[in-house]
């Protein structure tokens, strides 16, 4: 392989960059939140840099974002005791709260939270690299997951305000938290997909230790007053620092009630077993994918090279549901290697607040190295990087590279690249990428480009029962969150969706009671009376 190191992007100096995208001065974090107090730390830090580089006096450098506690396991059990403390074993304040109650703090929450877009979007783009425009709605969005989830359990807890008969049964059932939530977001959308777990977790009357991931923490950082001002004390506890010291005692303790985890099958797979009593504890995960693309012949292609490249590069492939491996049709594989290839080549490089740009650094350490591994691999095994400039790095800097012909045996045919490179396999015989979905290890998505409904409608009912969500002419994606999300096999455990989420939190749990005088009248009175907060018929308007 040639020496690829070029760059195609002009570096500004800090005098450069425009105003309103700037970090005026490093964020140097030295607090954590433990029991409804901010404290301070001065013990080690982690150091933060940019994957975003600025030219200091001609060397291009990452820029110096700010620092972070790196807590130790003391901390993190004192996060616990904190946590066990507002727990109180499903008697404290918080998970005794009335519902209507507990959407109150949420809403003040996120109202609180509406004043601080402009200041966490501006972290999150420099430290994790995302555009601007999609860093904005990674807020947005999250803003509205958190109204659709206020909304979504006003909904079920008017269902659950009901009495229920059955058999000489009265029953009136509802979904009871669960106890200690330990939430670990990705980096990828550190601040939407911690949050898709955390709130609804926080509004079904758990508390929760909240651990960012290792990029993606100084984003949280203007949030810990809006958790202790909103929250009683301890039922949102943070923690920082390195994984297996931080996380390592609390699950080896035995109290997490759920792990709410977003990340590799790997780790979650550790965390798990440390967990001395794998029956009490409820994992909700999203993990890896390898989504195809299956261009048939008959495919529209201008569209599936449209969603095609959405699916593949939006925030440089750095999607769990991203298109990961492309099979095209033999008949028209030239024509849409072609015109991919073009419509990579003609992606804007650059800074993530320049208007219009699509690809920008990458954030984690050492990137670009495994993406060109990637390429060597496949390129001693016969492929080659078809776009022009494809492959060619500087620093965090990674242009996107088309490969062909990818074959099996290759690195990038099976392992999930998390990054800017596109495989594309050639095909004659459908029979093919099923079967790669089928001893495929993740079962995440599918994107189907087709135009026949009948081989279409077979298509679906081959891999409904391989994959959670088959997309027709459309790219792979998590959204809307309204619709389920989750995988088979490595992919998942668990459905996340704004509903499904406050039922992976909870527990179903009933009042019963054999229908007869007495026990009608002590439910009457109860509930006339208002002398549960459980036991209700209450209803949120
Ligand atoms: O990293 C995986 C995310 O859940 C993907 O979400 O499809 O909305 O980008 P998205």
């Amino acid at each position: 392989m040639n020496d690829k190191k070029k760059s195609s992007v002009k570096y500004p100096t800090i005098e450069e960059i425009p105003k309103e995208f700037k970090i005026e001065k490093p964020i140097f974090q030295d607090e954590y939140l433990c029991g409804g107090i901010i404290k301070k730390w001065t013990g080690p830090r982690q150091e933060v840099y940019s994957p975003v580089c600025i030219n200091e006096n001609g060397k291009i450098k990452r820029f110096h974002l700010g620092s972070y506690p790196q807590l130790t396991a003391k901390e993190s059990l004192e996060a616990l005791k904190s946590s066990e403390e507002a727990w109180n074993h499903g008697r404290g304040e918080w998970p005794t709260m009335t519902v209507e109650e507990r959407i109150k703090a949420v809403s003040l929450f996120v109202q609180k939270m509406k004043e601080k877009r402009e200041e966490i979007v501006r972290i999150l783009m420099w430290e994790i690299g995302k555009t601007l425009k999609d860093s904005r709605k990674e807020f947005d969005r999250t803003i509205i997951y958190i109204q659709d989830t206020i909304d979504a359990l006003k909904n079920l807890d008017r269902i659950s305000s009901r009495f229920d008969i059955s058999e000489g049964v009265i029953g009136q059932i509802r979904r009871a938290p669960l106890g200690i939530v330990l939430c670990m977001g990705p980096f990828n959308y550190p601040l939407n997909e911690t949050f898709t777990t955390l709130i609804p977790a926080l509004i079904m009357g758990n508390v929760v230790i909240f651990k960012p991931p290792k990029l993606g923490v100084l984003l949280h950082r203007p949030l810990l007053e809006i958790y202790r001002d909103c929250f009683p004390p301890g039922v949102v506890n943070t923690v920082y620092g390195d994984g297996a010291t931080v996380i390592g005692p609390l699950m080896e303790s035995g109290k997490i009630n759920v792990l709410a985890f977003i990340g590799s099958c790997k780790v979650s797979n550790i965390l798990k077993k440390q967990h001395p009593y794998p029956n009490r504890l409820r994992s909700v995960l999203g993990l890896g994918a390898k989504n195809p693309a299956i261009i048939l012949p008959d495919a529209d292609i201008e569209l599936a090279v449209k969603e095609g490249v959405l699916g593949a590069l939006s925030y440089n492939g750095q999607r769990c549901t991203a298109l990961k491996v492309f099979f095209v049709h033999k008949s028209i594989r030239d024509k849409f290697i072609t015109m991919f290839s073009e419509a990579v080549s003609s992606l804007k490089i650059g800074m993530p607040w320049e208007e219009g740009v699509d690809i920008t650094p990458l954030a984690e350490d050492n990137k670009c190295r495994y993406m060109t591994e990637y390429i060597k691999d496949a390129e001693e095994k016969g492929a080659r990087v078809v776009n022009e400039s494809g492959g060619e790095y500087f620093e965090t800097e990674f242009n996107p590279a088309v490969l062909f012909p990818v074959k099996p045996g290759m690195r990038i045919y099976e392992e999930e690249q998390f990054g800017p490179i596109i495989p594309i396999l050639e095909y004659s015989d459908i029979s093919e990428p099923i079967d790669y979905i089928v001893s495929s290890e993740f079962g995440q998505q599918v994107s189907i480009f087709g135009k026949d409904p009948e081989q279409i409608a077979k298509l679906i009912d081959m891999l409904a029962n391989q994959i959670c969500r088959i997309n027709i002419n459309s790219q792979c994606q998590r959204g809307p969150d309204t619709f389920p999300f989750t995988g088979r096999k490595d992919s998942a455990e668990g459905t996340l969706s704004v509903s499904d989420a406050l039922r992976v939190f909870t527990i179903r749990t009933l009042v019963g009671a054999k229908e007869h005088d007495l026990n009608k009248e002590i439910i009457n009175d109860i509930v006339k009376n208002h002398k549960s907060k459980f036991l209700s018929t209450d209803f949120i308007f």
